[in-house]
């Protein structure tokens, strides 16, 4: 990816999390999933009064492009920190690496995480779910 497709994928991920529905944790996540096609999937976690339908960031963005037909990703990019505060390392949860494992090579898609726009590192999918269960494993 260029330099310029990395930046406006940080950009958006930043954007997106200003639209985090989180009023139970006031934890704000933004999310952005560049597609293959080069088309970039912004999403927010959206929390619920029970609790456990909330939904991460991350998976709002993979359900997003999926549900439009794309299922082809490069990377994402993903800030969180509690709201008006200072922003923190926000690695994706077990289910949103479990979600990423289902679409992704775990050697090709990259995941930046950091604390703003100039301070991020790239991880692979497989640094970050290591001995996966993947859809290769049910082909008889
Ligand atoms: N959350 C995400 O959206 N992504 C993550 O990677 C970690 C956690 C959300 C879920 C919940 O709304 C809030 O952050 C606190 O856990």
């Amino acid at each position: 990816m260029t330099k310029e497709v990395e930046k406006k994928l940080i950009e958006t991920a930043l954007e997106y999390r200003k639209r985090a529905y989180s009023p139970y944790s006031e934890y704000k996540v933004g999310a952005a999933l560049l597609a293959k096609n080069g088309t970039i999937y912004g999403g927010c976690n959206v929390e619920n009064a029970a609790y456990t339908p909330t939904n991460c960031a991350e998976r709002t963005a993979f359900f997003k492009a999926v549900s439009e037909g794309v299922t082809e990703f490069e990377a994402i990019a993903i800030f969180g920190g509690y709201d008006g505060g200072e922003l923190k390392v926000c690695a994706p949860c077990g289910v949103c690496r479990q979600v990423m494992i289902e679409f992704c090579d775990p050697d090709e898609f990259t995941i930046f995480i950091g604390t703003s726009k100039d301070n991020y590192e790239a991880h692979t999918l497989r640094e970050m779910l290591p001995f996966s269960f993947s859809p290769k494993e049910l082909n008889r």
